[in-house]
């Protein structure tokens, strides 16, 4: 009997990691971290072999308090070569300040649900769209390259399941209005493989599949599953926070995002290059833990971690 051959769709040799740590990861923790610490965790990305690392955001402080030390970081870091040093911009203000501190890219981030964009960005879906405009404009004028965010690309914390069609429409104006890349963002984690293949579906008829990123939260644990099947339908970006760490304040009950190391570590079973050391990174991990005080939200960190302590005692 002949055996059947199974088909198995090509994933890519390489992929990008964006490491959200000390952005997304840091600015929903409780503790607050100085600069200086954000810096070393920073660091130790860059030397892990992250080149494109958000280090902050230029956001209002009354709204997001543990981004206030934006300023400092950026100030202070000694930068490595090679290594992309991004920042959160919500508005010219922000924009501003990130040039003043020299943030090699900026971030713009809108919404596919209206209730999400009111609550974060205190706008319209509208209204953000149009804020943006001028953000990009500078950041033309000052060699600055834009990504954009979309979130609730699945699901919305106010408004339940979202239409990929709505998300489609806005992925294609921000990709339309000049970002290099826009980052599809599960900022709740609720989306499943079928609903993450529909809306990747959707959004890649609008936007081209090598110009988009995936960010997926991991609050019902599907997010290593869901990057798995963005990487066979073409995906080549991953957002991922060393640790786990994180959340949105205005997406509440939303865990941290996709861990870093779990991502690493599905890639490296897959013989996906992405230039990081494991190692380093399973360091760096328990670094921010320890200052956090907590263990990191990673199977697979904290697997590495116990088997080192049982060597240590043993
Ligand atoms: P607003 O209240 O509508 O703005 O907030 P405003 O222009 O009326 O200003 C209010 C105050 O904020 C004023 O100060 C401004 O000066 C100040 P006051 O007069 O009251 O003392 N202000 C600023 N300060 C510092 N930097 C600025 C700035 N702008 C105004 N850039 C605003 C609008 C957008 C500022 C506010 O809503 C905000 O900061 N929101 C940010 C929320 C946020 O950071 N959320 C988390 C990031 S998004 C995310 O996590 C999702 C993502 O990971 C993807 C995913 O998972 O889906 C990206
Ligand atoms: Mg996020």
């Amino acid at each position: 009997m002949s055996a059947k051959k199974l088909i198995i769709n090509e994933l890519p040799k390489v992929v990008k990691i964006v490491e959200v740590g000390p952005r997304d990861g840091l600015q929903n923790e409780k503790k607050l971290i100085s600069a200086d610490d954000k810096i070393a965790l920073i660091n130790q990305l860059a030397d892990a072999g992250i080149n494109y690392i958000e280090s902050g955001s230029f956001v209002s402080p009354k709204w997001v308090p543990q981004m206030a030390t934006s300023t400092e970081i950026f100030k202070k870091l000694v930068r490595k070569k090679g290594v992309t040093y991004a920042a959160l911009t919500p508005n010219m203000r922000g924009f501003e300040n990130a040039l003043a501190v020299n943030a090699d890219e900026v971030a713009i981030f809108g919404a596919a649900s209206e209730s999400f964009s009111q609550k974060n960005i205190n706008c319209s879906i509208e209204e953000s769209l149009e804020r943006f405009v001028p953000i990009i404009t500078a950041a033309k004028k000052a060699n600055i390259k834009v990504r954009g965010y979309v979130s609730c690309v699945v699901g919305c914390p106010y408004e339940g399941d979202i239409d990929p069609e709505q998300v489609a429409m806005i992925a294609e104006k921000m990709y339309q209005l000049g970002c290099y890349e826009v980052s599809l963002g599960d900022t709740i984690g609720v989306g499943t493989v079928a609903s993450v293949q529909k809306m990747l579906q959707a959004v890649s008829v609008k936007v081209p599949v090598e110009k988009l990123a995936v960010h997926f939260h991991d609050t019902y644990g599907q997010a290593l599953t869901n990057i798995y099947t963005a990487l066979q339908m073409g995906i080549k970006v991953v957002d991922s926070a060393i640790a786990g760490l994180g959340g949105c304040p205005y997406a509440k009950g939303a865990s941290g995002n996709v861990a870093t190391e779990d991502v690493v570590y599905l890639l490296n079973g897959l013989n996906i290059d992405t230039g990081i050391d494991f190692q380093k990174l399973l360091s760096t991990g328990w670094y921010i833990s320890d200052k956090l005080g907590k263990a990191p939200i990673s199977k697979v960190s904290n697997a590495y971690r116990a088997k080192l302590t049982k060597i240590d005692s043993a």
